[in-house]
Protein backbone atom coordinates (compact mmCIF):
# COMPACT_ATOMS: atom_id res chain seq x y z
CA UNK A 1 0.00 0.00 0.00
CA UNK A 2 1.42 3.41 -1.18
CA UNK A 3 2.17 5.30 1.59
CA UNK A 4 1.08 8.75 3.21
CA UNK A 5 3.95 10.38 2.20
CA UNK A 6 4.49 8.61 -0.68
CA UNK A 7 5.27 12.73 -1.97
CA UNK A 8 8.24 13.38 -0.26
CA UNK A 9 9.53 9.31 -0.86
CA UNK A 10 11.46 8.18 -3.87
CA UNK A 11 11.26 4.07 -2.95
CA UNK A 12 8.54 2.20 -1.18
CA UNK A 13 9.51 1.26 2.32
CA UNK A 14 11.33 -2.03 2.93
CA UNK A 15 8.58 -4.72 3.96
CA UNK A 16 10.47 -5.65 7.41
CA UNK A 17 10.70 -1.93 8.28
CA UNK A 18 7.47 -2.26 7.28
CA UNK A 19 6.55 -4.68 10.11
CA UNK A 20 8.92 -3.25 12.55
CA UNK A 21 7.77 0.45 12.64
CA UNK A 22 4.25 -1.43 12.59
CA UNK A 23 2.18 -0.64 16.18
CA UNK A 24 -1.47 -1.91 14.62
CA UNK A 25 -0.80 -5.39 16.92
CA UNK A 26 -1.54 -3.79 19.87
CA UNK A 27 -2.81 -0.43 18.87
CA UNK A 28 -5.86 -1.57 17.08
CA UNK A 29 -7.48 -2.15 20.75
CA UNK A 30 -7.60 1.17 20.79
CA UNK A 31 -10.23 1.78 17.83
CA UNK A 32 -12.76 3.43 19.48
CA UNK A 33 -11.02 6.07 21.34
CA UNK A 34 -9.44 7.14 17.72
CA UNK A 35 -13.02 6.99 16.06
CA UNK A 36 -14.40 9.29 19.43
CA UNK A 37 -11.35 11.19 19.49
CA UNK A 38 -11.83 12.53 15.37
CA UNK A 39 -15.52 12.77 15.96
CA UNK A 40 -14.70 15.31 18.02
CA UNK A 41 -12.06 17.19 16.22
CA UNK A 42 -14.36 17.21 13.07
CA UNK A 43 -17.03 18.41 14.78
CA UNK A 44 -14.89 21.16 16.80
CA UNK A 45 -13.53 21.70 12.92
CA UNK A 46 -16.98 22.03 11.43
CA UNK A 47 -18.35 24.45 14.44
CA UNK A 48 -14.79 26.81 13.62
CA UNK A 49 -15.76 26.70 10.35
CA UNK A 50 -12.25 25.53 9.46
CA UNK A 51 -13.53 22.45 7.73
CA UNK A 52 -17.53 22.67 6.05
CA UNK A 53 -20.02 22.15 8.97
CA UNK A 54 -21.89 19.52 6.09
CA UNK A 55 -18.29 17.70 6.08
CA UNK A 56 -17.84 17.68 9.75
CA UNK A 57 -20.84 16.05 10.02
CA UNK A 58 -20.72 13.50 7.05
CA UNK A 59 -17.29 12.58 8.15
CA UNK A 60 -18.71 11.71 12.05
CA UNK A 61 -21.57 10.13 10.64
CA UNK A 62 -18.89 7.73 8.61
CA UNK A 63 -16.55 7.24 11.36
CA UNK A 64 -19.70 5.97 13.79
CA UNK A 65 -20.37 3.45 10.29
CA UNK A 66 -16.77 2.54 10.34
CA UNK A 67 -17.30 2.20 14.32
CA UNK A 68 -19.68 -0.55 13.85
CA UNK A 69 -18.35 -2.44 10.88
CA UNK A 70 -15.20 -3.11 13.42
CA UNK A 71 -17.17 -3.99 16.07
CA UNK A 72 -19.69 -6.19 14.27
CA UNK A 73 -16.47 -7.82 12.38
CA UNK A 74 -17.74 -6.30 8.90
CA UNK A 75 -14.47 -4.49 8.54
CA UNK A 76 -11.45 -6.23 9.16
CA UNK A 77 -8.13 -4.42 10.52
CA UNK A 78 -5.75 -4.35 8.40
CA UNK A 79 -2.62 -6.00 10.28
CA UNK A 80 0.12 -4.36 7.11
CA UNK A 81 -1.25 -0.67 8.39
CA UNK A 82 1.13 1.33 10.37
CA UNK A 83 -1.05 1.54 13.35
CA UNK A 84 -4.86 2.09 14.26
CA UNK A 85 -5.06 6.00 13.19
CA UNK A 86 -3.47 5.71 9.77
CA UNK A 87 -5.96 2.59 9.09
CA UNK A 88 -9.24 4.23 10.21
CA UNK A 89 -8.21 7.73 8.39
CA UNK A 90 -7.48 5.47 5.02
CA UNK A 91 -10.95 3.56 5.46
CA UNK A 92 -12.66 6.90 5.76
CA UNK A 93 -10.92 8.56 2.79
CA UNK A 94 -11.61 5.08 0.54
CA UNK A 95 -15.57 5.59 2.07
CA UNK A 96 -15.62 9.39 1.76
CA UNK A 97 -12.92 10.51 -0.58
CA UNK A 98 -11.90 14.21 -0.66
CA UNK A 99 -13.99 14.25 2.59
CA UNK A 100 -12.23 12.24 4.31
CA UNK A 101 -9.01 13.55 3.73
CA UNK A 102 -9.98 17.19 5.57
CA UNK A 103 -10.36 15.40 8.65
CA UNK A 104 -6.57 15.50 10.02
CA UNK A 105 -6.76 19.44 9.44
CA UNK A 106 -4.90 20.89 12.33
CA UNK A 107 -4.37 17.50 14.02
CA UNK A 108 -0.75 15.58 14.25
CA UNK A 109 -0.99 11.84 14.93
CA UNK A 110 0.87 12.46 17.61
CA UNK A 111 -1.55 14.46 19.92
CA UNK A 112 -3.84 12.06 18.18
CA UNK A 113 -2.14 9.56 20.01
CA UNK A 114 -1.29 11.20 23.10
CA UNK A 115 -5.07 11.60 23.33
CA UNK A 116 -6.55 8.14 22.67
CA UNK A 117 -4.30 6.55 25.08
CA UNK A 118 -5.60 8.86 27.67
CA UNK A 119 -9.11 8.05 26.41
CA UNK A 120 -8.36 4.27 26.69
CA UNK A 121 -6.82 3.84 29.36
CA UNK A 122 -9.60 6.44 31.77
CA UNK A 123 -11.99 3.64 30.56
CA UNK A 124 -10.11 0.91 32.40
CA UNK A 125 -9.33 2.76 35.75
CA UNK A 126 -13.05 2.34 36.88
CA UNK A 127 -13.29 -1.49 35.77
CA UNK A 128 -10.08 -1.94 38.04
CA UNK A 129 -11.84 -0.35 41.06
CA UNK A 130 -14.41 -2.54 40.24
CA UNK A 131 -12.88 -4.98 40.68
CA UNK A 132 -10.78 -4.02 43.88
CA UNK A 133 -14.06 -2.49 45.28
CA UNK A 134 -15.40 -6.73 44.90
CA UNK A 135 -12.12 -8.15 46.41
CA UNK A 136 -12.43 -5.87 49.15
CA UNK A 137 -16.09 -6.05 50.14
CA UNK A 138 -15.43 -10.12 49.90
CA UNK A 139 -12.46 -9.33 52.28
CA UNK A 140 -15.05 -7.08 54.56
CA UNK A 141 -17.49 -9.91 54.60
CA UNK A 142 -15.04 -12.99 55.52
CA UNK A 143 -13.54 -10.53 58.02
CA UNK A 144 -17.20 -10.28 59.69
CA UNK A 145 -17.37 -14.01 60.14
CA UNK A 146 -13.67 -14.31 61.60
CA UNK A 147 -13.38 -11.53 64.30
CA UNK A 148 -13.25 -14.50 66.53
CA UNK A 149 -10.89 -16.85 64.58
CA UNK A 150 -7.80 -16.54 66.62
CA UNK A 151 -4.43 -17.31 64.85
CA UNK A 152 -0.83 -16.00 65.71
CA UNK A 153 0.33 -12.79 64.19
CA UNK A 154 3.66 -12.79 62.87
CA UNK A 155 7.01 -10.98 62.86
CA UNK A 156 10.14 -11.68 60.77
CA UNK A 157 7.68 -15.03 60.04
CA UNK A 158 7.69 -16.03 64.07
CA UNK A 159 5.04 -16.21 66.45
CA UNK A 160 4.36 -12.72 67.71
CA UNK A 161 1.25 -11.68 69.36
CA UNK A 162 -2.67 -12.63 69.21
CA UNK A 163 -4.72 -11.60 66.19
CA UNK A 164 -7.85 -12.67 64.22
CA UNK A 165 -7.87 -14.06 60.94
CA UNK A 166 -10.55 -11.15 60.76
CA UNK A 167 -8.09 -8.89 61.40
CA UNK A 168 -5.45 -10.09 59.76
CA UNK A 169 -7.71 -10.19 56.40
CA UNK A 170 -8.73 -6.24 56.93
CA UNK A 171 -4.96 -5.70 56.75
CA UNK A 172 -5.74 -6.42 52.81
CA UNK A 173 -8.46 -4.66 52.80
CA UNK A 174 -6.79 -1.33 53.88
CA UNK A 175 -4.23 -1.82 50.77
CA UNK A 176 -6.84 -2.40 48.46
CA UNK A 177 -8.26 0.72 49.53
CA UNK A 178 -5.46 2.64 48.99
CA UNK A 179 -4.79 1.21 46.01
CA UNK A 180 -8.86 2.64 44.76
CA UNK A 181 -7.72 5.63 45.90
CA UNK A 182 -4.48 6.45 44.10
CA UNK A 183 -6.43 5.16 41.15
CA UNK A 184 -8.64 7.75 41.20
CA UNK A 185 -5.85 10.61 42.23
CA UNK A 186 -4.88 9.04 38.56
CA UNK A 187 -6.99 9.43 36.75
CA UNK A 188 -7.62 13.08 38.00
CA UNK A 189 -4.67 14.11 36.13
CA UNK A 190 -5.29 11.77 33.29
CA UNK A 191 -8.48 13.52 32.50
CA UNK A 192 -6.94 16.41 30.54
CA UNK A 193 -6.93 16.31 26.73
CA UNK A 194 -3.37 16.74 24.53
CA UNK A 195 -5.90 17.35 21.30
CA UNK A 196 -4.48 20.56 19.78
CA UNK A 197 -0.98 20.58 20.59
CA UNK A 198 -0.42 19.65 16.93
CA UNK A 199 2.88 18.01 16.35
CA UNK A 200 4.26 19.98 19.00
CA UNK A 201 4.07 23.76 18.38
CA UNK A 202 0.15 23.86 18.08
CA UNK A 203 -1.75 25.26 15.04
CA UNK A 204 -2.39 28.04 13.49
CA UNK A 205 -5.78 26.80 13.21
CA UNK A 206 -8.69 28.69 15.41
CA UNK A 207 -9.15 25.44 17.24
CA UNK A 208 -11.60 25.49 20.39
CA UNK A 209 -9.45 23.02 22.00
CA UNK A 210 -11.88 22.90 25.01
CA UNK A 211 -15.07 21.96 22.65
CA UNK A 212 -12.92 19.45 21.45
CA UNK A 213 -11.81 18.01 25.16
CA UNK A 214 -15.49 18.53 26.17
CA UNK A 215 -17.18 16.48 24.06
CA UNK A 216 -14.91 14.02 24.63
CA UNK A 217 -15.85 14.53 28.73
CA UNK A 218 -11.58 15.56 29.48
CA UNK A 219 -12.27 17.96 32.42
CA UNK A 220 -9.52 20.30 30.62
CA UNK A 221 -6.18 20.60 28.34
CA UNK A 222 -2.71 20.61 28.22
CA UNK A 223 -1.40 23.67 28.84
CA UNK A 224 1.93 23.41 26.74
CA UNK A 225 2.02 22.05 23.25
CA UNK A 226 5.63 20.25 23.62
CA UNK A 227 4.19 18.43 26.68
CA UNK A 228 0.96 17.84 25.80
CA UNK A 229 2.44 15.37 22.99
CA UNK A 230 5.58 14.05 24.73
CA UNK A 231 4.28 13.64 27.97
CA UNK A 232 3.19 9.74 29.03
CA UNK A 233 3.23 10.65 33.14
CA UNK A 234 -0.66 9.19 32.77
CA UNK A 235 1.21 5.66 32.09
CA UNK A 236 3.80 5.51 34.46
CA UNK A 237 1.22 6.89 37.18
CA UNK A 238 -1.12 4.24 36.17
CA UNK A 239 1.66 1.45 35.94
CA UNK A 240 2.88 2.38 39.21
CA UNK A 241 -0.33 2.70 40.78
CA UNK A 242 -0.47 -1.18 39.07
CA UNK A 243 2.33 -2.38 40.32
CA UNK A 244 1.95 -1.35 44.05
CA UNK A 245 -1.80 -2.72 43.78
CA UNK A 246 0.36 -6.58 42.44
CA UNK A 247 2.67 -5.84 45.10
CA UNK A 248 -0.12 -5.96 47.43
CA UNK A 249 -1.94 -8.87 45.59
CA UNK A 250 1.36 -10.77 45.70
CA UNK A 251 2.13 -10.38 49.67
CA UNK A 252 -1.65 -11.80 50.27
CA UNK A 253 -0.97 -15.02 47.62
CA UNK A 254 2.62 -15.44 49.39
CA UNK A 255 0.89 -15.70 52.42
CA UNK A 256 -1.95 -17.84 50.68
CA UNK A 257 0.84 -20.44 49.48
CA UNK A 258 2.20 -20.34 53.31
CA UNK A 259 -0.99 -20.79 54.82
CA UNK A 260 -1.89 -24.19 52.61
CA UNK A 261 1.09 -25.94 52.75
CA UNK A 262 1.40 -28.88 55.57
CA UNK A 263 3.90 -26.51 57.80
CA UNK A 264 0.83 -24.34 58.30
CA UNK A 265 -2.31 -25.81 57.02
CA UNK A 266 -4.34 -22.43 57.63
CA UNK A 267 -6.69 -22.82 54.96
CA UNK A 268 -7.70 -24.82 52.19
CA UNK A 269 -8.17 -23.95 48.45
CA UNK A 270 -11.33 -25.18 46.56
CA UNK A 271 -10.52 -27.94 44.40
CA UNK A 272 -11.65 -25.82 41.24
CA UNK A 273 -8.88 -22.94 42.58
CA UNK A 274 -5.79 -25.25 43.00
CA UNK A 275 -4.13 -27.97 40.53
CA UNK A 276 -2.23 -31.45 41.04
CA UNK A 277 1.40 -32.86 40.18
CA UNK A 278 1.65 -34.82 37.11
CA UNK A 279 4.30 -37.09 39.16
CA UNK A 280 3.52 -36.93 43.10
CA UNK A 281 -0.02 -38.02 43.60
CA UNK A 282 -0.72 -36.61 46.54
CA UNK A 283 0.05 -32.78 45.86
CA UNK A 284 -2.71 -29.69 45.57
CA UNK A 285 -0.67 -26.70 44.78
CA UNK A 286 -1.45 -23.32 44.96
CA UNK A 287 -0.72 -22.49 41.31
CA UNK A 288 -2.93 -19.32 40.82
CA UNK A 289 -1.63 -17.76 44.02
CA UNK A 290 2.28 -18.61 42.66
CA UNK A 291 0.87 -17.33 39.62
CA UNK A 292 -0.21 -13.96 40.54
CA UNK A 293 3.01 -13.59 42.53
CA UNK A 294 5.10 -14.14 39.56
CA UNK A 295 2.59 -11.68 37.43
CA UNK A 296 3.75 -9.27 39.73
CA UNK A 297 7.41 -9.39 38.79
CA UNK A 298 5.97 -8.85 35.22
CA UNK A 299 3.88 -5.82 35.82
CA UNK A 300 6.57 -4.47 37.63
CA UNK A 301 8.81 -5.05 34.79
CA UNK A 302 6.15 -2.99 32.47
CA UNK A 303 6.87 0.08 34.64
CA UNK A 304 10.55 0.09 34.54
CA UNK A 305 10.57 -0.56 30.83
CA UNK A 306 8.15 2.46 30.74
CA UNK A 307 10.75 4.51 32.69
CA UNK A 308 13.98 3.43 30.80
CA UNK A 309 12.05 4.04 27.32
CA UNK A 310 11.06 7.70 28.31
CA UNK A 311 14.39 8.68 30.69
CA UNK A 312 16.52 9.69 27.73
CA UNK A 313 13.91 11.19 24.88
CA UNK A 314 14.23 14.89 24.33
CA UNK A 315 11.31 16.92 23.52
CA UNK A 316 9.03 16.19 21.77
CA UNK A 317 7.53 13.15 20.33
CA UNK A 318 10.17 10.48 19.49
CA UNK A 319 9.08 6.92 17.97
CA UNK A 320 10.26 5.28 21.15
CA UNK A 321 7.09 6.13 22.76
CA UNK A 322 4.83 3.99 20.72
CA UNK A 323 6.82 1.26 23.46
CA UNK A 324 4.27 2.73 26.03
CA UNK A 325 1.21 0.36 24.89
CA UNK A 326 2.49 -2.63 25.02
CA UNK A 327 3.98 -2.26 28.41
CA UNK A 328 0.78 0.08 29.76
CA UNK A 329 -1.81 -2.33 28.24
CA UNK A 330 0.27 -5.37 29.44
CA UNK A 331 -0.15 -4.01 32.99
CA UNK A 332 -3.80 -3.50 32.60
CA UNK A 333 -4.63 -6.69 31.57
CA UNK A 334 -2.29 -8.73 33.78
CA UNK A 335 -3.96 -6.57 36.78
CA UNK A 336 -7.55 -7.09 35.40
CA UNK A 337 -6.89 -11.18 34.49
CA UNK A 338 -5.28 -11.18 38.28
CA UNK A 339 -8.00 -9.95 40.38
CA UNK A 340 -10.44 -12.16 38.22
CA UNK A 341 -9.09 -15.01 39.62
CA UNK A 342 -7.63 -14.27 42.69
CA UNK A 343 -11.57 -13.20 43.74
CA UNK A 344 -13.19 -16.22 43.73
CA UNK A 345 -9.94 -18.51 44.52
CA UNK A 346 -10.28 -16.89 47.63
CA UNK A 347 -13.96 -17.09 48.27
CA UNK A 348 -14.19 -20.30 48.00
CA UNK A 349 -11.36 -21.07 50.09
CA UNK A 350 -11.91 -22.66 53.84
CA UNK A 351 -10.64 -21.19 56.70
CA UNK A 352 -8.99 -24.23 58.90
CA UNK A 353 -9.89 -22.25 62.27
CA UNK A 354 -8.70 -24.69 64.53
CA UNK A 355 -5.80 -25.07 62.84
CA UNK A 356 -4.83 -21.12 63.48
CA UNK A 357 -5.84 -21.42 67.11
CA UNK A 358 -3.36 -24.47 67.98
CA UNK A 359 -1.00 -22.59 65.93
CA UNK A 360 -1.94 -19.55 68.36
CA UNK A 361 -1.31 -21.58 71.54
CA UNK A 362 1.92 -22.29 70.66
CA UNK A 363 4.69 -19.87 70.61
CA UNK A 364 4.50 -18.06 73.82
CA UNK A 365 2.16 -14.82 71.76
CA UNK A 366 0.40 -14.29 74.71
CA UNK A 367 4.41 -13.91 76.44
CA UNK A 368 3.59 -9.43 75.92
CA UNK A 369 0.27 -10.03 77.75
CA UNK A 370 1.65 -11.55 80.81
CA UNK A 371 4.85 -8.77 80.84
CA UNK A 372 1.57 -6.31 80.74
CA UNK A 373 -0.12 -8.43 83.49
CA UNK A 374 3.11 -7.41 85.69
CA UNK A 375 3.15 -3.97 84.74
CA UNK A 376 -0.69 -4.04 86.30
CA UNK A 377 1.25 -5.32 89.41
CA UNK A 378 2.63 -2.55 89.90
CA UNK A 379 6.64 -3.38 88.16
CA UNK A 380 8.48 -1.52 85.55
CA UNK A 381 8.13 -2.48 81.69
CA UNK A 382 11.80 -4.07 81.65
CA UNK A 383 11.74 -6.02 84.65
CA UNK A 384 8.78 -7.72 83.52
CA UNK A 385 9.82 -7.92 80.08
CA UNK A 386 12.98 -9.68 81.81
CA UNK A 387 11.22 -12.28 84.08
CA UNK A 388 8.95 -13.39 81.34
CA UNK A 389 11.82 -13.98 79.32
CA UNK A 390 13.02 -16.16 82.20
CA UNK A 391 9.47 -18.13 82.61
CA UNK A 392 9.71 -18.47 78.39
CA UNK A 393 12.94 -20.01 78.75
CA UNK A 394 11.41 -22.50 81.73
CA UNK A 395 8.94 -23.13 79.75
CA UNK A 396 11.19 -24.42 76.03
CA UNK A 397 12.85 -26.58 78.86
CA UNK A 398 9.89 -28.16 80.51
CA UNK A 399 8.17 -28.88 77.01
CA UNK A 400 5.14 -26.51 78.61
CA UNK A 401 3.49 -23.13 77.79
CA UNK A 402 2.47 -20.41 79.87
CA UNK A 403 -0.56 -21.30 79.71
CA UNK A 404 0.18 -24.89 81.79
CA UNK A 405 2.82 -23.54 83.87
CA UNK A 406 2.35 -24.14 87.52
CA UNK A 407 1.80 -21.04 89.68
CA UNK A 408 4.50 -22.17 91.86
CA UNK A 409 7.06 -22.18 89.07
CA UNK A 410 5.84 -18.25 88.22
CA UNK A 411 6.22 -17.58 91.80
CA UNK A 412 9.84 -18.20 91.93
CA UNK A 413 10.58 -16.47 88.95
CA UNK A 414 8.65 -13.07 90.14
CA UNK A 415 6.29 -13.19 93.98
CA UNK A 416 3.69 -10.86 92.38
CA UNK A 417 2.34 -13.55 89.87
CA UNK A 418 -0.96 -14.96 91.41
CA UNK A 419 -3.63 -16.73 90.38
CA UNK A 420 -5.43 -14.30 88.14
CA UNK A 421 -2.46 -14.77 85.40
CA UNK A 422 -3.91 -17.40 83.67
CA UNK A 423 -7.09 -15.09 82.88
CA UNK A 424 -4.88 -12.53 81.94
CA UNK A 425 -2.81 -14.20 79.24
CA UNK A 426 -5.77 -16.51 77.72
CA UNK A 427 -5.33 -15.05 74.22
CA UNK A 428 -9.38 -14.63 73.55
CA UNK A 429 -8.56 -11.99 76.25
CA UNK A 430 -5.31 -11.06 74.98
CA UNK A 431 -7.29 -10.30 71.58
CA UNK A 432 -10.37 -8.74 72.90
CA UNK A 433 -8.06 -6.78 75.24
CA UNK A 434 -6.61 -4.95 72.74
CA UNK A 435 -9.59 -2.26 71.77
CA UNK A 436 -7.73 0.66 70.44
CA UNK A 437 -8.77 1.75 67.01
CA UNK A 438 -7.18 -0.17 64.52
CA UNK A 439 -6.45 -3.45 67.04
CA UNK A 440 -7.55 -6.84 66.81
CA UNK A 441 -10.62 -6.93 69.39
CA UNK A 442 -13.60 -8.03 68.11
CA UNK A 443 -15.40 -4.63 68.23
CA UNK A 444 -12.47 -3.14 67.09
CA UNK A 445 -12.43 -4.67 63.54
CA UNK A 446 -16.24 -4.42 63.44
CA UNK A 447 -15.11 -0.88 63.27
CA UNK A 448 -12.66 -1.27 60.45
CA UNK A 449 -14.85 -3.39 58.77
CA UNK A 450 -17.52 -0.29 58.78
CA UNK A 451 -15.09 2.13 57.85
CA UNK A 452 -13.85 0.37 55.27
CA UNK A 453 -17.32 -0.67 53.44
CA UNK A 454 -17.92 3.51 54.21
CA UNK A 455 -15.29 4.50 52.19
CA UNK A 456 -16.10 2.08 49.33
CA UNK A 457 -18.82 3.50 48.55
CA UNK A 458 -17.20 6.73 46.54
CA UNK A 459 -15.48 4.00 44.24
CA UNK A 460 -17.34 1.97 40.91
CA UNK A 461 -19.41 -0.43 41.68
CA UNK A 462 -18.09 -3.93 40.27
CA UNK A 463 -19.55 -6.65 38.85
CA UNK A 464 -19.59 -8.81 42.56
CA UNK A 465 -21.16 -12.36 41.87
CA UNK A 466 -22.86 -11.77 39.00
CA UNK A 467 -20.72 -10.46 36.15
CA UNK A 468 -17.90 -11.98 36.93
N1 LIG B 1 1.90 4.68 16.25
C1 LIG B 1 2.47 5.87 16.78
C2 LIG B 1 2.63 5.73 18.31
O1 LIG B 1 2.09 4.84 18.81
C3 LIG B 1 1.61 7.04 16.50
C4 LIG B 1 2.31 8.35 16.46
C5 LIG B 1 3.19 8.43 15.28
N2 LIG B 1 3.77 9.70 15.12
C6 LIG B 1 4.82 9.93 14.36
N3 LIG B 1 5.25 11.11 14.30
N4 LIG B 1 5.39 8.96 13.71
O2 LIG B 1 3.34 6.47 18.94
Amino acid sequence: MAKMWAGRFQKEENAQVNDFNSSISFDQRMYRDDIDGSIAHATMLGEQGIIAPEEAAEICRELGVIRTDLDEGRLEIDPAAEDIHMFIEAELTARLGDTGKRLHTARSRNDQVALDIRTNLRGEIPQIQGLLRDLTELLCRLAGEHTRTVMPGYTHLQRAQPITFGHHLMAYAQMFLRDCGRLSDCLKRMNISPLGSGALAGTTYPLNRERAAGLLGYDGVTQNSLDGVSDRDFCIELSSDLSILMMHLSRFSEEIILWCSWEFKFIELDDAFATGSSIMPQKKNPDIAELVRGKTGRVVGDLVALLTVMKGLPLAYNKDMQEDKEAVFDSVDTVKLCLRTFIPMLESMTVLKENMRAAAAKGFINATDCADYLVKKGLPFRDAYKAVGQLVALCIRRGEVLETLPLEEYRRICPAFAEDVYPAIDLEACVNGRRVTGGPAEESVRRQIEWVRQELVQFPQGAQEGGR
